[in-house]
């Protein structure tokens, strides 16, 4: 059955990945940018590959952008956008910490709720939430996006519960990637250099602590995002999505593993 799908963050990485598979499989996809920069410079990309996308601004923490989706008859929303940020949770400011919560878990649940009003309303849905395996495991100096993580992953699978009480037909579900090469990860450990200054606990760290991630993540990263995509086409086609999608397999494992050992 073909859907119409709404995708936030859809102008870069996983997002605009998966935006272009749905749509090549026939579905109507509504691809929104945080900037109307992005915007042009993906429906210009939809041109030049024939692909049928309907592309517009929705940076998620504005109401008004928000409310632009009220009204559309949406089968999915992929909840998509997100930021990361980094340090140590000894020292980092706070108000970081809320700038990411702002956008990985206010704004995000703020319009996940004016798409399930109207999703209730036809009793015909699902609410994709694309969390991250950072959800599931703590990784020092990477909290101020973990944490928001967590939040994201306990409220939807919360969220899924609730909604299953009302039995309208309304789903939700938790995409849960793990590290994939986008560029994403390096721009959220780089962040905290720009704030860490000789103050900082960990100035005498910082060589070691840039060797430590850099070797993680160059272990850990798939070089691309074909499997977590596979993994949101799934979820977006099930008549009854589970839980939880995690791509790549091998890091869903390792987590699985890790949770099991009581790490
Ligand atoms: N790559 C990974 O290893 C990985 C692992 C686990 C989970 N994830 C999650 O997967 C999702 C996509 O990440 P990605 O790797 O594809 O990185 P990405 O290319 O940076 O994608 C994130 C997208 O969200 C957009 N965005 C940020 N704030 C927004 C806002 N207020 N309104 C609308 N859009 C906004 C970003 O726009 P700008 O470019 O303008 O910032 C960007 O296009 C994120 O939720 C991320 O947390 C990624």
């Amino acid at each position: 059955m073909k859907r119409t799908i709404l995708i936030t963050g859809a102008g870069t990485g996983i997002g605009r990945d998966s935006a272009f598979a749905l749509a090549m499989r026939g579905h109507s996809v509504l691809a929104t940018t945080q900037t109307e920069e992005q915007a042009r410079a993906l429906r210009e990309e939809a041109a030049q590959k024939n692909a049928v996308l309907q592309v517009f601004k929705l940076d998620i923490t504005q109401d008004q952008d928000r409310q632009s989706i009220a009204d559309l008859s949406l089968d999915v929303l992929i909840n998509n956008a997100g930021v990361g940020e980094s340090g140590s949770l000894a020292e980092v400011d706070i108000e970081r910490i809320r700038q990411v919560f702002e956008v990985n878990v206010f704004s995000t649940l703020a319009l996940t709720q004016i798409a399930l009003r109207g999703m209730i309303a036809r009793q015909r849905g699902t609410v994709l939430f694309v969390s991250s395996i950072a959800g599931r495991l703590p990784m020092p100096f990477l909290m101020p996006y973990g944490m928001s993580k967590f939040a994201l992953s306990a409220g939807g699978a919360a969220l899924r519960e609730e909604i299953d009480q009302l039995g309208k037909n309304v789903h939700i579900a938790l995409i849960e990637p793990g590290a994939i090469f986008t560029g994403f990860n390096q721009a959220m450990m780089a962040r905290k250099y720009t704030w860490m200054g000789p103050s900082s606990y960990f100035a005498g760290h910082v060589e070691k602590i840039k060797r430590q991630e850099g070797q993680v993540f160059k272990w850990l990263e798939a070089s691309s995002t074909d499997s977590i995509v596979r993994q949101i086409v799934k979820a977006t086609e099930a008549k009854r999505p589970k839980l939880r999608y995690v791509a790549p397999w091998l890091q869903g494992f390792g987590v699985r593993l890790a949770r099991i050992l009581g790490v």
